[in-house]
């Protein structure tokens, strides 16, 4: 069987979009968008995995749509709607929680992570997570899934659910997706911890730059970003050994379009805090024309609510023969 090109990705609302999400995912979605049909999800059935209150859930779906406009998504040549208007993402999950196996998931990092030390506590749907996501991409047969480097394991798995289920069910039905981690800054970490991840849900805003921060907080986040006591690395080998270092200089290269080497090279033993000045301006002007469209999109809520189910009846469309020819596989009468 050949399948289309066909991207599908996804991003939780449970809070701001911040520069990983941006620079790991978001970012490469808009470039990807010229040569690939594309499906982009707020995954709003993955953020209930996690307890949400029912009203900051709503304006953060409806928050992360404008985002992703703001920052490029063309809503009418891609798809992009909010996952729980098409029930297929939930069927199809069920099939696939009977396809994979307990020990495959027992396996994720991101599980142990979240559920932490009460893990009898988790709910059952933080565990069966992963299935859904492998639902998510194999529902529309997309080929391709561009994604920051944390949900590499993830995307493991949705292959090895697609392989068993097209063993178990004799033919090649689902495509194995291909994991899309591209750019300079796969893995942003905390501006205040430079061996922790960049993460909507640390309990300091300091360590991370949303996109919804003006000029004056993503100036004084860089400002009292944590560095070591050196002056700036004079290679790429001395920066890979200072975590803080190395982020700043993968952050600033991403958003400058340079490489890490030539960002080292035109900064080589300078002081932070000048290095600190130009990452401020790079990425003031780089986020706040996106800030700004997004603040303008979020000023007509009805229009946003428009765009996602005009994306969401799309997406129920060409999900639908998939999931009636998953159901004829699985066995289930449904004429
Ligand atoms: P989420 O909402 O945590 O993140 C959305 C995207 O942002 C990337 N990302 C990062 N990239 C670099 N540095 C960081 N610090 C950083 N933090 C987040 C993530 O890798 C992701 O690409 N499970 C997914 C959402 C999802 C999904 C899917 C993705 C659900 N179904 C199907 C792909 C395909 C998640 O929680 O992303």
């Amino acid at each position: 069987m050949t399948f289309a090109r066909r991207i599908f990705s996804g991003v939780q609302p449970t809070g701001n979009l911040h520069l990983g999400n941006y620079l790991g995912a978001i970012r490469n979605w808009v470039r990807l968008q010229p040569d690939f049909e594309c499906v982009f999800c707020v995954v709003d059935l993955h953020a209930i995995t996690l307890w949400q209150d029912p009203a900051e859930l709503t304006k953060h779906t409806r928050e992360v749509a404008a985002c992703l406009i703001a920052a490029g998504i063309d809503p009418k040549q891609s798809i992009l709607f909010n996952q729980s208007r098409n029930p297929n993402h939930a069927e199809l999950a069920w099939v696939l929680n009977c396809v994979a196996r307990m020990g495959w998931l027992n396996r994720m990092t991101q599980f142990k992570d979240k559920a932490g030390k009460d893990r009898e506590n988790a709910s059952v749907g933080l565990f069966a997570y992963p299935n859904l996501m492998a639902a998510d991409i194999l529902v529309y047969h997309a080929t391709h899934v561009p994604v920051g480097e944390d949900q590499k394991q993830h995307l493991e798995l949705a292959r090895d659910i697609a392989q068993k289920f097209n063993n178990d069910f004799g033919q090649a039905f689902f495509p194995l997706p291909e994991p899309q981690i591209l750019g300079t800054a796969t893995r942003v970490m905390s501006l205040r911890d430079g061996t922790k991840k960049m993460s909507k849900s640390d309990a300091s805003d300091a360590s991370r730059i949303n996109l919804t921060d003006d000029a004056d907080q993503i100036a004084q986040k860089v400002r009292r970003a944590k560095t070591d006591p050196l002056p700036m690395p004079d290679s790429v080998e001395d920066a890979e050994k200072r975590p803080e270092a190395d982020n700043l200089i993968g952050i600033y290269a991403a958003l400058a379009d340079r490489t890490p080497d030539e960002v080292v090279a035109e900064f080589a033993g300078r002081q932070f805090s000048e290095f600190k000045t130009a990452l401020t301006d790079v990425a003031v002007a780089h986020l706040s024309p996106i800030t700004a469209e997004m603040r303008r999109l979020l000023a007509d809520p009805a229009q946003i609510d428009a765009v996602l189910k005009d994306g969401g009846e799309r997406a129920c469309a060409l999900s639908q023969p998939i999931m009636a020819r998953t159901k004829e596989l699985v066995g289930f009468l449904n004429n």
